[in-house]
């Protein structure tokens, strides 16, 4: 049975909220949270955009995403009920003015409340809002705002973005969301490597010939079209979300789960992080656009048809071979790489140890691999330590690789929650330890620019892979050059 923290009750503000995330992730989240208990009292979620949507409506649309996005025997019809009832509607015009006043009288009918203002919209908006929410007097003491990420583009503009975030709130009270740090597995790889006396005398260069981290997809761009052309799979992906899984694999024991102690040691990791430039880009990544191919066993559009933009650069793939100068980690690459409409939904980090010095089995033992501990973050959540061991049977030392197979389904009896609701209630407990701090954000992105302006430099754009495929071969030989392969499961 897992343990419920349950949190004191809260006014729940999100902008966007009409909006994806909102419909698929948010109100989903706050739904489970609720059935379970964690959310008490008359806590309040207010949904807010520009259109004009009366509070029943409102619901109407909620009740619509919760039966879309939440398993029918997880929604118990009075559950269902009990949530609707705390949840109302304001219309803002979030770079105008009107709405603010209306938005202001409802949440001062609760001012000491804890309120979060959750920014579910585009990062554009991000400063505008934060301003009008000073200016209103909304943002008390027990105010706190989360932001999605991308948070900015690039370095430039994430400062302003962060900037004008921080005019209005204290970092203590800012919540820049990576969801994949919510979610079970990534969190297992702090309890896999701090809470094990196994692992830390070997987790380093000398033991670990090199980290793979795959974060695979097989959907396409999924009609965020026109959010994803100007981003591309480096800034979605890759410097938050793989940098982040990154920063855990590769950080030093902080000294406590302390929000400041964790994200101390994850910074030192990212400005350990080598340059890559447009002096070493072509040897250190690839990047590569999905064409017209087969996604999960039917036929998929190419990524240009998709969006209809037939001259677009925009790598929907990314492979690049990344280095950490420091003394854990110098001789250990590691291999990176994201991509959309690849061959199926993957994502895992595999630790691949250095092999035996020395073989005392003669050649009839057949060849003795590796170790590798693959951490499995979805989907078939788990932990597998890849073992050599005796075949069975009388005849002779023969070897084999057998993994030790830890899958979360068969050992835990549970659903699995969602990062989102994990996170939520982190942030209306106002604990910060799996939340960017501003300092991580700008640093990722201090290593993220160059390769993207070595990439708009250069003369040809991404290469093409066929959708269904693991990307283009370039990113094979990427690793490949170095006498390594990409694993694959089994
Ligand atoms: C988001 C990206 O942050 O993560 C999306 O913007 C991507 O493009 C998604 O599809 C992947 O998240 P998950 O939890 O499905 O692995």
């Amino acid at each position: 049975v897992s343990r419920i923290i349950s949190v004191e009750t809260f006014d729940f503000v999100a902008f966007g909220g009409t909006g994806d995330l909102v419909r698929r992730k948010l109100l989903p989240a706050l739904f489970q949270r609720d059935v379970v208990g964690q959310i008490e009292g008359p806590t309040r979620i207010i949904g807010v955009a520009r259109a004009h949507m009366t509070r029943e409506e409102y619901r109407a649309f909620a009740r619509t995403a919760i039966e879309a996005h939440v398993k029918e025997a997880e929604r118990d019809p009075q559950a269902l009920e009990h949530f609707l009832d705390r949840l109302d509607y304001v219309a803002v015009d979030a770079l105008g003015d009107s709405g603010w006043a209306d938005l202001g009288k409802l949440l001062n009918l609760e001012p000491d409340r804890i309120r979060v203002f959750y920014l579910a919209t585009s990062p554009d908006l991000f400063g505008g809002i934060c301003q009008r929410l000073g200016a209103a007097g909304l943002v008390t003491d027990k105010a706190r705002v989360v932001v999605e990420k991308p948070v900015g583009k690039n370095l430039k503009s994430a400062n302003v973005v962060n900037k004008a975030v921080g005019a209005v709130f204290p970092e203590q009270s800012i919540f820049r969301i990576d969801h994949y740090l919510g979610k079970e597995t990534v969190q297992n790889l702090m309890a896999l490597r701090f809470a094990n006396a196994l692992f830390e005398p070997i987790w380093n260069a000398a033991h670990i010939d090199h980290v793979q981290i795959t974060v695979a997809e097989s959907l396409g761009v999924e009609g965020r079209g026109g959010y994803y052309d100007t981003a591309g799979a480096l800034r979605d992906m890759v410097q938050n979300h793989i940098l982040q899984l990154l920063c855990l694999v590769a950080m030093e024991p902080p000294s406590s789960l302390d929000a400041n102690s964790v994200r101390d040691e994850k910074l030192k990791v990212l400005k350990a992080l080598k340059p890559i430039d447009e002096s070493n880009v072509d040897h250190l990544t690839v990047r590569g656009q999905y064409t017209a191919g087969a996604s999960e066993g039917g036929p998929a559009a190419g990524y240009l048809e998709e969006i209809g933009k037939p001259e677009s650069r925009t790598e929907t793939f990314v492979a690049l071979k990344a280095e950490i100068g420091n003394w854990r980690w110098a001789g250990t690459p590691f291999y990176l790489r994201s991509g959309k409409r690849l061959a199926q939904r993957c994502s895992e980090i595999v630790i691949s140890f250095r092999p035996i010095p020395f073989s005392i089995f003669g050649d009839g033992a057949g060849p003795i691999a590796r170790n590798e501990l693959v951490i499995r973050l979805q989907p078939d959540e788990g932990v597998k330590l890849h073992l050599m061991i005796k075949d069975p049977g009388p005849g002779g030392m023969r070897l084999r690789r057998v993994p030790l197979d830890m899958s979360f389904a068969e050992a835990f009896a549970v659903r699995n929650p969602d990062a989102y609701e994990r996170l939520i209630m982190d942030v209306v407990r106002g604990n910060q330890t799996l939340f960017m701090r501003r300092d991580e954000v700008e640093q990722a992105w201090r290593w993220i620019d160059p390769i993207l302006e070595a990439w708009a430099q250069a003369p040809d754009g991404p290469k093409a892979y066929r959708s269904g495929t693991w990307g283009p071969s370039a990113a094979i030989a990427l690793i490949e050059r170095d006498g390594r392969t990409w694993h694959e499961d089994g």
